[in-house]
């Protein structure tokens, strides 16, 4: 089963695709992740993507559409995955079709995790990353066992250094401007389906679970 999150920043996209990936036992495919986790290693792609990042922007579809189609053609991936946070512009969206039909492979759904960007501006404040793992808690909806310390892998959490006020406004109107086409190209190809990202966490994932099945 292969899956794309779609969503506005903040909606949920992540803390939704750990739990498919947990219960489909496929990977979860994160290129914000992956951009956070060269930052942190100080790598050539790391520097490049940062400056990017931290101004709410998008990495370029040069550099982000590389790690993707590298990480999906590893083994793990063979049987399905959950893209979160790829494809984010038509581009993008292209390339991905094109290498799938190639293998004579498609994407089987295109989840939208609907959330309002009012909602979106509270929820950024609190939340809590773990760089290393790369799961996500909030302060107030969904706080980790222990304060400050990831319940999966026990690293530190933080705060990501794009989810201040402003930076956040930004992504808010890139996800507007390059990322929400991708709600049309997906319904033109009869695969989007939408969940109300407003609910609380298990209730999103329950009409997730309704949508891909048992
Ligand atoms: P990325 O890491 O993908 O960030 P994003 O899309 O901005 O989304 P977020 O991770 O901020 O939000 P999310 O939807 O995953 O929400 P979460 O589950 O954490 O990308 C970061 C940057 O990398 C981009 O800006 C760009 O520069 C670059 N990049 C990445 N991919 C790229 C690409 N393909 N092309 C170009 N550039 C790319 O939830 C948010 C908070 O809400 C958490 O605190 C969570 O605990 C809480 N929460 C979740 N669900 C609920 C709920 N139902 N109720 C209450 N609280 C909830
Ligand atoms: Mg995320
Ligand atoms: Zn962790």
């Amino acid at each position: 089963m292969k899956i794309i999150m779609l969503g506005a920043p903040g909606a949920g996209k992540g803390t939704q695709a750990i739990m498919i990936a947990d219960k489909y036992g496929i990977p979860h495919v994160s290129t914000g992740d992956m951009f956070r986790a060269n930052i942190k290693n100080n790598t050539p792609l790391g520097v490049e993507a940062k400056k990017y990042m931290d101004q709410g922007q998008l990495v370029p579809d040069e550099l982000t559409v590389k790690i993707l189609l590298d990480r999906v053609a590893k083994d793990d991936c063979k049987n399905g995955y959950v893209l979160d946070g790829f494809p984010r512009t038509i581009p993008q969206a292209e390339v991905l079709e094109k290498a799938l039909k190639e293998l004579n492979d498609g994407i089987d759904f295109a989840i939208d995790v609907d959330v309002p960007d009012e909602n979106i501006i509270n929820r950024m404040g609190g939340r809590r990353a773990c760089l290393k793992c790369g799961n996500t808690y909030h302060v107030e909806f969904v706080p980790p066992k222990k304060e400050g310390i990831c319940d999966n892998c026990g690293e530190a959490l933080v705060l990501r250094d794009d989810d201040k006020p402003e930076t956040v406004k930004k992504r808010l109107d890139v996800y507007h401007q390059q990322t929400q086409p991708l709600i049309d190209f997906y319904n033109e190809r009869g695969l989007l389906k939408s969940v109300d990202g407003t609910k609380p966490m298990n209730e999103v994932f329950d009409s997730i679970i309704a949508i891909l099945g048992e």
